[in-house]
């Protein structure tokens, strides 16, 4: 059985980052860190969130994945979302919103990138081209 291809391998690495700085806002909103310390990681998560959703959607066209739009859509949503928590972040609202951003961030996850991650093993085509000439490794 063939291993992964590079664009689905490099989906999973990117995957793996943004869990973990959910974790981190999570863990720093429930342990009392101080309200620059939580800005400071929101501004990274916003960051790599947008680069991965870029990066994940010119692998969509790269490939020809057909549910492009539907799953742009949520990556849309989910954008709006971390810009609504970048401008509310000093408010008391921002606990409820990044637990709202957590949960609509990991059920796209389980969902639509999963569909995505199945359809990419059955259709990936050789893309190292594609992963090596997105700037995402050299913005981290
Ligand atoms: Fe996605
Ligand atoms: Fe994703």
């Amino acid at each position: 059985m063939p291993g992964k291809g590079a664009c689905s391998a490099e989906i999973d690495f990117q995957h793996r980052v943004v869990t973990d700085y959910v974790s981190l806002m999570r863990e720093s909103l429930m342990t009392g860190a101080t309200r620059s310390a939580i800005k400071l990681e929101l501004a990274e998560l916003a960051r790599f969130a947008r680069l991965h959703f870029a990066f994940e959607e010119s692998a969509m066209r790269a490939h020809g994945y057909p549910a492009i739009r539907i799953h742009a859509h949520e990556h849309l949503a989910l954008s709006g979302l971390i810009a609504l928590l970048e401008r509310t972040g000093e408010r008391v609202s921002s606990i409820e919103l990044m637990l709202r951003l957590e949960q609509q961030m990991l059920d796209h996850l389980g969902s639509r990138d999963a569909l995505f991650d199945s359809w990419l093993e059955a259709n990936e085509t050789d893309c190292r081209w594609h992963v090596r000439s997105f700037p995402l490794k050299v913005a981290l």
